[in-house]
């Protein structure tokens, strides 16, 4: 059993059943960033660039996910696959790690990390990733992915203090104008 290097009386444990979420009363909130990355690309026939710049925004960007039926289901399946984590403390649910093995390409996906937004900076992210980083190791597995968002700065520099880099970027996952509207998809990766 994990117990986070911070003041708080927390532990890791392994999440069994999407019941788990409710019980433990956790839900997916969402971020904020008063930084983020914009995207631009240019494409000739001898070169193609895609770039990410940073920016300062005025205000922060707020963002609150909205759950589809689709995701509920999928998160249900992820769960029950049997590798993901949950932080507690005592009996609440503060954090999730959901992890889903993905054998055709010998790799571990980081479906969901978040932490509930009151327990945010107090380790409890940091620790959830050491688990995500055994179980990859348990697994095998040659490397850990996960999605990410152009908006979310604090996720993207969250997971490179702990050595993910950026190792894509999708102009269309979310909408046919994702640059335009400001929000792209990122990859980020840990190879091990
Ligand atoms: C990204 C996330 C999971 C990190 O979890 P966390 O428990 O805050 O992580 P930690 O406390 O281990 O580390 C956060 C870092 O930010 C700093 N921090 C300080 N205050 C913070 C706050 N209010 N919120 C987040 N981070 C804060 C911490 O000091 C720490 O820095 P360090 O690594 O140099 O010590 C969490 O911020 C979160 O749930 N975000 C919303 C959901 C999300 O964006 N998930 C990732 C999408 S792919």
């Amino acid at each position: 059993m994990i117990r986070p290097k911070t003041d708080l009386n927390a532990e890791i444990r392994r999440l069994k059943s999407i019941d788990d979420l409710k019980r433990g009363g956790f839900s997916f909130t969402g971020y904020e960033s008063d930084r983020v990355y914009r995207v631009e690309k240019s494409e000739t026939e001898d070169n193609t660039v895609i770039s990410l710049r940073l920016e300062k925004r005025d205000s922060p960007y707020v963002k609150k996910w909205d759950r589809l039926q689709d995701e509920l289901v999928m998160q249900k399946a992820i769960v029950e696959g049997g590798l993901s984590w949950g932080a507690f403390s005592g009996e609440n649910l503060v954090g999730v790690a959901l992890l889903e093995v993905r054998h055709w390409n010998n790799s571990l996906h980081l479906h969901d990390l978040e932490v509930m937004p009151e327990f945010r900076g107090r380790g409890l992210g940091g620790m959830l990733l050491e688990k995500v980083l055994e179980t990859a190791r348990d697994q095998k597995a040659r490397v850990i992915t996960l999605e990410t968002q152009t908006t979310n700065y604090p996720a993207v520099k969250f997971y490179r203090r702990h050595g993910y880099q950026i190792d894509g970027v999708d102009l269309s996952l979310y909408t046919n104008d994702d640059a335009k509207n400001g929000e792209v998809a990122l990859t980020m990766k840990l190879k091990l």
